[in-house]
């Protein structure tokens, strides 16, 4: 049942915490403090990129994925929808790493891009939530997100968890190619181990986020913003917030609105941006202050240290605990999903069972 929660959605959001805290014990060594991946029937040190591929939201988790491998692992990444990978006929050189991602392992268009990856001599390794699924009987190996069933219909807890394996699995791709040291290990291994703990005083926030629900739930339409591994947040708080409260959202690199989008920015568009403190914050702040000179409403998502420099422009904000820059995305997501929440809840819509979708797309 829903545990007294309003809506399955509500309850899996406050799931967060456990799932990322049950992944990572499956993927860290409590004594060693080490990732420690399964057996795999191949070398991830030989494979020269990765061909990354799913739909909807395990996309943007596989997006947030592609920073880690490239900055981390120093690994080549190529990333597309499923539905588009499987007829570009991309040129893969031998032993890649072909990477899907999916909650349910049923979706038709990322086992159809499986099956044209199948077709090259690529290494497939599959992220999923359902470990007897379609998916997981086609792949080479499958990396298990402890998830447990999710319900709702829009996807919550096992982003999270795709993003916990993903960075666990960068960390291992990275000591495999000789880009990571002891050290180094150590500092990012400590940063996902906290994130229960830190995901849990996101969910604390309801209330600052319930208040920008109010502005948003009065829109027609939403910009989302975000650069680095921030940005496949905002195109994850766009899509959610078209999904289950029909408000017509998208999202951009904060550095891309100049090129088209600022144009649409007037006081009834309101501006959702993650800006935590990371290296990136300032050029996203100098971004914001270009809306704001515009007329736009600056709903920001952030953390302590952002805080102080941010609040100043923004009409709202939600003040995160400031983490490592590696896990930013995985805490940022939280009350990003939390707002399509209350914002649904708000327009009155049927969040678990949100019209003309279904938990599993079976058709291409
Ligand atoms: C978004 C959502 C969908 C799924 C997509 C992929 O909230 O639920 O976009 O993420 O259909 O589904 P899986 O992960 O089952 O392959």
């Amino acid at each position: 049942g829903k545990d007294g929660y309003r809506h399955y959605m509500e309850k899996e959001l406050h799931e967060h915490p456990l799932v990322i805290g049950q992944t990572l014990q499956r993927m860290v060594d409590p004594a060693t403090r080490k990732v420690v991946l399964p057996e795999l029937p191949f070398n991830l040190a030989d494979a020269p990129r990765a061909v990354m591929t799913a739909c909807g939201s395990a996309f943007y988790a596989g997006m947030v994925g592609r920073y880690w491998l490239e900055e981390i692992a120093r690994l080549p990444v190529d990333i597309d929808v499923a539905s588009e990978l499987r007829y570009r006929n991309p040129p893969l050189d031998r032993h890649s790493l072909g990477l899907l991602i999916s909650q349910s392992g049923e979706t038709a268009d990322t086992l159809a891009a499986l099956r044209a990856l199948r077709q090259s001599d690529v290494h497939i390794l599959s992220v999923l939530n359902v470990e007897h699924s379609s998916m997981a009987r086609e792949s080479d190996a499958v990396l298990g997100t402890v998830a447990g069933p999710e319900i709702s219909v829009a996807s919550t807890k096992a982003f999270t968890a795709q993003l916990t394996v993903l960075a666990c699995l960068s960390i291992a791709i990275a000591r495999a190619r000789g880009h990571l040291d002891p050290l180094r290990e150590e500092e990012l291994v400590s940063a996902l181990l906290d994130m229960p703990t830190r995901a849990a005083d996101a969910l604390a926030q309801n209330e600052a986020v319930r208040a920008m629900a109010r502005v948003v739930a009065e829109a027609r339409d939403v910009l989302y913003l975000g650069r680095g591994s921030l940005f496949p947040v905002a195109m994850e708080g766009a899509l959610k917030l078209k999904e289950i409260s029909y408000i017509h959202a998208e999202a951009y690199a904060a550095g891309e609105m100049k090129h088209g989008p600022i144009s649409l920015i007037d006081s009834s568009v309101p501006i959702v941006a993650s800006a935590p403190y990371t290296p990136l914050f300032d050029k996203t702040l100098s971004n914001l202050q270009e809306a704001k000179a515009r007329g736009g409403r600056l709903l920001v998502f952030t953390d302590t240290k952002g805080a102080e420099r941010v609040s100043a422009i923004a009409e709202q904000v939600v003040v995160l605990p400031h983490v490592h820059d590696f896990v930013t995305p995985i805490l940022q997501v939280i009350p990003v999903q939390m707002l399509a929440y209350e914002v649904a809840v708000l327009k009155g819509t049927d969040v678990d069972q949100p019209r003309n979708l279904a938990k599993s797309v079976t058709v291409e």
